[in-house]
């Protein structure tokens, strides 16, 4: 069984967005995925309750992070993350091999607040567990100042960027209806899905 993790403690930043996809993306590859809640707010499950029933089927399981649930028969799980969480709770949850993937908005605040997510997780040992952390740039706006700004932070940090994802009202509407890019006829949302590559690329769970 696969574990990604979608984390950062900034709300807003693209968690359940992304967590969604990454979902619909290997449920509609026939993997039998499920997507772990954690959030209060619950978004991920109000995505579920709104998928079609047409629509490859995903798994949901409201929960919080350091209680167990019964993962049996899953190929993949997909931790939607809430804002607050300490690795106490999760300790036992990562495991090695897993992969972490932390959204970043491009805003002088949300930049901060990864910087100091990023320590606390090499503070509490998480990089010393043998896991794959990669960030993503979400909600981008080409050629602002302020992309450059998080472009040339996290090229200072010993981590990957490992994919962009353009600011685009298509994530809006898809959360409201349950679906995913991967749900669409390819020729629809083409600029999206090719953004999806690099990162569906270096999750490496086909
Ligand atoms: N790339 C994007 N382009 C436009 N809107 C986005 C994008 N990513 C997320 N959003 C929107 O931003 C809001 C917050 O995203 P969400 O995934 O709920 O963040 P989090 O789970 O981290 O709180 C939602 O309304 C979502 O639809
Ligand atoms: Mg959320």
């Amino acid at each position: 069984m696969d574990q990604v993790f979608v984390i950062n403690p900034k709300g807003g930043c693209g968690k359940t967005t992304i967590s969604t996809q990454i979902a619909g993306y290997y449920a509609n590859q026939g993997k039998e995925v499920l997507l772990a809640d954690h959030d209060a707010q619950k978004s991920s499950s109000d995505w579920i309750a709104s998928r079609p029933s047409e629509c490859a089927v995903i798994r949901c399981k409201a929960t919080t992070p350091e209680q167990s649930f019964d993962a049996a028969g899953a190929d993949i799980v997909v931790h939607d993350m809430p804002a607050a969480w300490t690795l106490k709770q999760v300790d036992e949850v990562i495991r090695d091999g897993d992969r972490l993937l932390i959204p970043v908005l491009s805003s002088p605040t949300d930049i901060k607040a990864c910087l100091r997510f990023i320590m606390g997780l090499n503070r509490e040992g998480v990089m010393d567990k043998h896991v794959s952390v990669g960030l993503i740039a979400n909600k981008v706006r080409p050629n602002t100042r302020y992309f450059m700004v998080l472009q040339s932070f996290l090229k200072r940090l010993d981590l990957p960027m490992i994919g962009q994802l353009r600011d685009t009202q298509n994530y809006i509407r898809l959360m409201d209806r349950g679906l995913c890019l991967f749900d669409l006829p390819e020729s629809k949302v083409q600029r999206d899905v090719d953004e999806w590559f690099l990162i569906l690329n270096w999750l490496d769970l086909d």
